[in-house]
């Protein structure tokens, strides 16, 4: 399997900060029982040192999409939303409508570098609609709905998130 990262010009893993998440499973057909992309992330997020505030799935909906996405952010104040699923070409696929919906601004180069790194995985990749934004001071992210692929999508990005949360905060480089 290639590895982007060994293409990237250079690491910084200079710092550890304790992040929290929140994950939004977009699915009319799963539930919190079989998200196994859900449950993956949130195993993904404990190995790292890090806290997963909470996990929901919700219906293919963008207010109901958009509803979750915002308690993640204004109640739960999580650094770090993740939604799952919904970002492809069938017309129930709403999870980026949804994001937008509700972000103050879009951080484009986080879905730019997913698709990047995820091309050189599955020429498919090109098929996501995925975004990534902040609403106040959390960054939210949105991967693919398969195990597999929402692995491969942590995989693009878990090494940038602390100092993107360190930048959300204030704190510059
Ligand atoms: N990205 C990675 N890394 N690996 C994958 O297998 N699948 C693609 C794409 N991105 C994939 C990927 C496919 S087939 C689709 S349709 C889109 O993600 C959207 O997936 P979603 O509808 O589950 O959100």
């Amino acid at each position: 399997m290639p590895h982007a990262h060994e293409h990237a010009p250079h690491h910084d893993h200079d710092e550890h900060t304790e992040l929290t998440f929140a994950i939004v499973t977009a699915s009319s057909t799963r539930s919190l029982e079989n998200d196994t992309a859900g449950a993956a992330l949130e195993s993904l997020i404990a190995e790292n040192g890090w806290t997963c505030l909470d996990r929901v799935v919700v219906d293919d909906n963008v207010d109901e999409l958009a509803a979750a996405i915002t308690r993640a952010c204004d109640e739960l104040h999580a650094n770090v939303c993740l939604t799952c699923g919904g970002t492809g070409l069938s017309l129930r696929d709403v999870t980026p409508e949804a994001t937008c919906k509700v972000m103050d601004r879009e951080v484009p180069g986080i879905a730019e570098a997913i698709r990047a790194y995820s091309m050189g995985i599955t020429r498919r990749a090109m098929l996501s609609r995925a975004i990534a934004a902040q609403r106040g001071t959390t960054l939210i992210i949105n991967f693919p709905g398969s195990e597999r692929a929402a692995r491969e999508n942590w995989d693009a990005v878990a090494d940038q998130l602390e100092h993107a949360i360190k930048m959300t905060a204030g704190g510059g480089h």
